[in-house]
């Protein structure tokens, strides 16, 4: 991490340099007011230079797909030759490492989307978590837009773009990344089937939301699915989201940098590169190379069901989980064979429920602060830590914090015995 802030630092001085240096200083864009006595070497009163984004160089092997032996990390089984050159493009832009040249910052969490999806494999969860603020008075939530929130950015690539949590905040939780194998199955699931389980009378205490966002690809009304509070309706629209979010590469969808506490001088010392940065003349951006990537992603492979898995698959339906983990959701109609009417065995409602205690304090979007999308179960043994803030070590500690809608349930698996627990545990480490 050091390392590279210390070569994001180098790239900025030599486009300071490139800029102020040889030739005479170019006057400052048509239409910027000069402010009174700007020093000529003024970073903000200079041209934006370009953005020079390069191609990743590494050239990812071909993956063997064996349908009787499915690895994690894997493409999804039947693409054609196109679409698996696709995911391994995708993979690449997935694992480069971004620089000041190419668009990072002024604000940024991290590098590469792999920095945060690496755990067991590039696509995965991992332990790193961000940082949410904002500030509830009574009932009311503020953002703090005004100074940067919610969502903090925890690096800059110069010290005058550094972010701190703003002393207003009184809401600080964190975010734990989450993985994303399987995300193309789910984004083609229509709203419909999410819609279909939101209930108007509850069951041991569910009802479930479904969380209607605008999605910013389509500008349409669409059912959020993605983020631990369903914030995103496309894998497009997360993909351009956290290039922006996460590692201040500006694009078609996101075109304006954050600015660093909401402090636009600060921004304008200290953004070089003219936005929209991810957008070539031709071909695909990068966030659409990722989006492909995390499309054509297979669902982490099942685990065999031993005997006392088989009879905690029993528990799982009687205890109630499956109330909202539901086993399983199916895509729409599709011209794509790989994506057409398929199975997706989630073991989520993708619907946004009220879990009391284990709310994160921070509204987004439709969702309300203690309202939070049900985590879909597949893949559990390869994404631990666990819960929203990764709290929870374990599986277990993970259920006996269900509260709110999820407290029938929760109190139900506290009163089975201890062999009961676990083989339930070894249940869902199966999926
Ligand atoms: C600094 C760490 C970090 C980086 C860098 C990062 N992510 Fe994430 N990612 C997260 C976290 C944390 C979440 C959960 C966010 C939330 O819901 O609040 C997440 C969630 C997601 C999701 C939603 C998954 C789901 O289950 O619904 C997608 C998709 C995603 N990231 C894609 C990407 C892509 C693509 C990149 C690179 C452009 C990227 N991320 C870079 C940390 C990161
Ligand atoms: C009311 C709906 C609901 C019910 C019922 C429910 N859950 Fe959950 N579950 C959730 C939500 C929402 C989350 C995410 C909460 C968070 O992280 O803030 C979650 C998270 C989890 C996680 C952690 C997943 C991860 O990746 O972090 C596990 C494990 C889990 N549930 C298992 C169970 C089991 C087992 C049962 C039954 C005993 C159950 N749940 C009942 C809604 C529910």
């Amino acid at each position: 991490m050091h390392l590279n802030r210390l070569l994001s630092l180098c790239v900025v001085s030599l486009v300071l340099n490139a800029a102020s240096g040889v030739n005479p200083p170019p006057p400052g864009p048509p239409g910027r007011p000069q402010p009174p006595g700007s020093a000529i070497n003024d970073p903000s009163v200079l041209p934006k230079q370009p953005s020079v984004r390069v191609e990743p160089t590494r050239h990812t092997p071909m993956p063997s797909v064996d349908p009787m032996r499915p690895q994690i990390g894997q493409p999804l089984p039947g693409l054609t030759t196109d679409q698996l050159n696709l995911f391994l493009d995708g993979l690449e832009d997935f694992e480069k490492v971004e620089d000041v040249a190419g668009g990072l910052g002024p604000t940024f969490n991290n590098t590469s989307c792999v920095s945060c999806h690496s755990a067991p494999v590039a696509g995965g969860a991992s332990t790193t978590n961000v940082v949410r603020f904002g500030r509830v008075t009574g009932t009311t939530f503020d953002a703090l837009e005004s100074l940067g929130g919610t969502l903090l950015q925890s690096q800059a690539i110069l010290p005058e773009a550094q972010e701190f949590v703003p002393t207003q905040a009184n809401v600080v939780i964190n975010r734990n990344s989450t993985p994303l194998f399987g995300l193309g199955l789910i984004d083609a699931i229509p709203d419909a089937a999410i819609l279909a389980n939101v209930r108007t009378v509850p069951v041991d205490g569910v009802l479930g939301k479904a969380a209607s966002v605008t999605d910013v690809v389509s500008g349409k009304t669409r059912i959020g699915r993605f983020g631990w509070k369903s914030q995103q309706a496309t894998l497009l629209g997360f993909a351009a989201d956290a290039y922006l979010n996460e590692m201040g590469v500006t694009n078609r969808y996101f075109p304006n940098e954050n600015a660093p506490n909401g402090n636009a001088v600060a921004l304008a010392h200290t953004d070089m590169i003219a936005d929209p940065e991810d957008a070539p003349a031709t071909g695909l951006a990068d966030f659409e190379k990722v989006a492909n990537f995390m499309r054509y992603l297979a669902p982490a492979p099942v685990a065999p069901l031993t005997p006392s898995a088989a009879t905690g698959q029993k528990l799982f339906t009687s205890m109630g989980c499956a109330l909202c983990h539901v086993p399983a959701l199916s895509t729409g109609p599709s011209a794509d064979p790989a994506f057409n009417r398929k199975p997706v065995k989630l073991f989520s409602d993708l619907l946004l429920h009220d879990m009391g205690t284990l709310g994160d304090g921070i509204v987004q979007g439709p969702a309300g602060a203690r309202e939070m999308r049900t985590s879909p179960l597949w893949g559990l043994r390869f994404s631990a830590p666990y819960l929203h803030d990764g709290r929870a070590l374990t599986v277990d500690q993970a259920i006996r914090a269900h509260d709110g809608e999820g407290k029938v349930s929760r109190d139900r698996y506290i009163k089975l015995t201890p062999v009961q627990q676990s083989q339930l545990r070894d249940y869902l480490l199966s999926l």
